[in-house]
């Protein structure tokens, strides 16, 4: 009732958690500015925002706030005014960056004759994240061949390794307690009996995540059994028919935590409802309009498949031209050949290979390879995934040049690039004549 307008596509899930972002009735604009930091701090900080708050508390830098008061997130992405945000809820004119950058032509030769909207197209500047495009970086990786030799995603970690390096027990039981699931749902011999044989060829059955483990109500104490392994005290009462995201959180938190920041999982992160298929805002296919999203969306009970959950599984809701030409690209042909036994998995490219690709992190010494489950976090500005994705297997400049043509995205990467995005050029012409000796590549 008290909703100004339509909230944008970034928050439209969250619209009906207003104190979200309206944490409090009084404090005036410092208190929608922290709950934009609560939410988009740490990633804005990860991406090395090239135009922090702190750029512009500088007095140096004091007349430019006059023009533009870049201190406040609203002052670019203002809320429940859909009909003016753009791309990624800018609410801003195109040539913004102008307007605090108009000098840029006098200070360097190659920017002489561009025009004032131009510094924010694909591929050139981003205003906050330019990880991939800085000109040491474009520099550093100026000679590349467009294919590269291995192209290979690397290989995900034991569970065994990271609970070993973060020191904590993964509960396992020898015993299956299927029985248990016969009496609680007594007459549904079927489904126990399927459940029993998609779990018993799963990793869950190898490593002994047995039944009870995910569909006791409680937990019972942690007993060390003969072999010093950790078991479950199990209850056998109180049957859970659908364990919830909450049970995987035990053992598989780092997945959980970037399912809750995304699109799939933001709702639940503040306690609402599942999102529904039928109330996202992009295309959807309309059979699925009545799923709800949580980790069974993608693993379904009780296969756990990674294989499928990588391209089967989205093909079920998400339904855009870019989608749909997923198999038919070069890509698509790769990962057939994967399934076909002729290709190593590292090779194959997924939707989960550019959406929820496998992030190297250093926790302590140890190197870790998981799934980012966020798979909104490099998807805008696409530039975010070429680092992480694409240059695992192809140079900076020919991805520079993929995601800046949007026909090859609709066609899912169907062809070469039609344009070429002259960055690692100019950064080069201005490197072959100021000679600089601070080269930090
Ligand atoms: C994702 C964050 C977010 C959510 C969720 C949200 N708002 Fe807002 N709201 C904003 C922002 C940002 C502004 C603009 C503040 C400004 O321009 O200074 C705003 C402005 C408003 C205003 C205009 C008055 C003002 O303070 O400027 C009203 C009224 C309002 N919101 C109501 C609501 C209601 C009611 C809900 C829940 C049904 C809601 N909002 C949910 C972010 C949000
Ligand atoms: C002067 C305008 C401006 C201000 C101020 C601003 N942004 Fe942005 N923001 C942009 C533009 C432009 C984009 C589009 C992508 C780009 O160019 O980086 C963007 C994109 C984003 C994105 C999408 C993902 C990404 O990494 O780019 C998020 C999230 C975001 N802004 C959050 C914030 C938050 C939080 C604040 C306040 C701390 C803020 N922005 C302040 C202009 C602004
Ligand atoms: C309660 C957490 C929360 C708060 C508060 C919040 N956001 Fe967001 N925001 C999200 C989530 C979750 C998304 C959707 C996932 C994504 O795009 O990363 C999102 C999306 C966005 C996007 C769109 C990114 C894209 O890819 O299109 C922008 C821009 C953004 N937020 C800026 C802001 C600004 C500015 C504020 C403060 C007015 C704010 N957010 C407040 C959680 C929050
Ligand atoms: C409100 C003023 C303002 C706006 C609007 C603005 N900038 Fe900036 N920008 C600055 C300031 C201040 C600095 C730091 C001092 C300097 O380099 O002039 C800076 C620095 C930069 C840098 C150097 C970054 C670095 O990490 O050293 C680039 C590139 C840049 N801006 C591009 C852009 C682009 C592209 C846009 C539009 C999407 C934009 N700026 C919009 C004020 C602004
Ligand atoms: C890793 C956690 C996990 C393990 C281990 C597990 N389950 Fe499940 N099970 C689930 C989840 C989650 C659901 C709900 C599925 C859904 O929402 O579609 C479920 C659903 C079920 C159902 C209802 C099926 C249906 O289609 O409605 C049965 C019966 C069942 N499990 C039996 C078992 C049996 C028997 C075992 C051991 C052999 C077992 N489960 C092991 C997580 C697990
Ligand atoms: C008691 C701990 C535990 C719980 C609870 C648990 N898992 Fe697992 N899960 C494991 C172990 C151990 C593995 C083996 C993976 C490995 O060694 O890397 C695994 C593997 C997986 C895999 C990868 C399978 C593969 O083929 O590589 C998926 C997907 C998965 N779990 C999803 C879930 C989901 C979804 C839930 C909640 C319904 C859940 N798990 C609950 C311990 C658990
Ligand atoms: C949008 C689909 C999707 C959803 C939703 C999803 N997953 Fe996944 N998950 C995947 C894919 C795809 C892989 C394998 C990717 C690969 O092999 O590169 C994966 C891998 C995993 C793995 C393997 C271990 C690893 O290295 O990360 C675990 C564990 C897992 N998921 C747990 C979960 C849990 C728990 C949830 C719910 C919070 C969840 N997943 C929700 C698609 C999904
Ligand atoms: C059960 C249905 C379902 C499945 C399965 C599913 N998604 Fe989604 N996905 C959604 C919904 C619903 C949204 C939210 C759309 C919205 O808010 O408008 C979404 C959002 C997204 C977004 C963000 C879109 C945006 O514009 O911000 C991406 C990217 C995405 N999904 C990729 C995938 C990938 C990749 C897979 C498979 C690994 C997958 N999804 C599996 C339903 C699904
Ligand atoms: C080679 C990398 C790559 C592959 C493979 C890929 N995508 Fe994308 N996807 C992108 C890029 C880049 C964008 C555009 C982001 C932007 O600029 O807005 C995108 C956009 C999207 C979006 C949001 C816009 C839309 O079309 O609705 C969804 C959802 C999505 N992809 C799902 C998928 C699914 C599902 C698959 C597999 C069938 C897939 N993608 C395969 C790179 C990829
Ligand atoms: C795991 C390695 C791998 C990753 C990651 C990957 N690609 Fe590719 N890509 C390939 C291979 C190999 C081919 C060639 C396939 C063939 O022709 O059989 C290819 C082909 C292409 C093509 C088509 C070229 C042509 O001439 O038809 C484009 C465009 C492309 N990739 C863009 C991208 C972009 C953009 C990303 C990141 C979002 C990306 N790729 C991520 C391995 C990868």
């Amino acid at each position: 009732m008290y909703l100004i307008g339509e909230t944008t596509h970034g928050h439209h899930q969250i619209e009906m958690a207003c104190n979200a972002c309206h944490t409090s009735a009084f404090g005036g604009p410092e208190v929608i500015q922290s709950a934009c930091i609560d939410c988009h701090g740490e990633e804005l900080e990860l991406a090395k925002d090239s135009h922090p708050k702190t750029k512009f508390s500088d007095p140096r830098n004091a007349d430019r706030i006059d023009i533009l008061d870049a201190r406040y997130c609203v002052t670019c992405h203002k809320e429940h005014n859909e009909e003016i945000a753009g791309d990624m809820g800018l609410t801003l004119p195109e040539d913004y960056c102008f307007r605090c950058h108009e000098d840029i032509g006098e200070e360097r030769e190659t920017h002489k004759d561009l025009p004032f909207d131009s510094c924010a197209s694909a591929g050139c500047h981003n205003y906050h994240d330019n990880l991939a495009l800085y000109e040491d970086f474009l520099l550093k990786h100026a000679d590349e061949p467009d294919f590269k030799h291995p192209a290979v995603t690397p290989a995900r970690t034991k569970l065994a390794t990271l609970a070993a390096v973060r020191n904590f027990a993964i509960m396992t039981s020898d015993q299956v307690h299927a029985d248990v699931a016969l009496d609680a749902i007594a007459g549904q011999e079927e489904l126990v009996a399927q459940a029993h044989h998609d779990w018993s060829q799963s990793q869950h059955a190898h490593t002994g995540v047995n039944c009870l483990t995910c569909h006791a109500a409680e937990e019972g104490e942690a007993v060390e059994d003969d072999n010093n392994v950790t078991v479950l005290g199990l209850q056998t009462s109180n049957w859970v028919e659908k364990p919830s995201y909450e049970v995987c959180q035990k053992c598989h938190t780092d997945q959980v935590d970037g399912f809750l920041l995304g699109k799939h999982g933001m709702r639940l992160a503040h306690s609402l409802s599942p999102m529904k298929v039928s109330d996202a805002k992009i295309m959807m296919k309309t059979e699925a309009g009545h799923e709800e999203l949580d980790c069974m969306s993608c693993h379904s009970a009780h296969r756990f498949d990674t294989v499928a959950a990588a391209t089967d599984s989205c093909l079920t809701c998400h339904d855009s031209e870019h989608v749909n030409n997923y198999w038919g690209s070069p890509h698509g042909k790769l990962q057939q050949e994967v399934l076909a036994g002729v290709r190593a998995t590292e090779e194959g490219v997924t939707c989960a290979t550019c959406h929820m690709p496998r992030i190297e992190v250093s926790i302590g010494d140890s190197q870790i390879v998981m799934v980012n489950h966020n798979q909104n976090e490099n998807l805008r500005p696409n530039e975010k995934m070429i680092r992480p994705v694409c240059m695992k297997c192809h140079s900076l400049e020919f991805s520079i040049d993929a995601l800046a043509d949007d026909e090859l995205i609709e066609s899912n990467f169907t062809g070469q690039p039609q344009q070429h995005i002259r960055s690692i050029d100019m950064a080069l012409e201005r490197d072959a004549k100021t000679n600089r000796t601070d080269k930090a590549y």
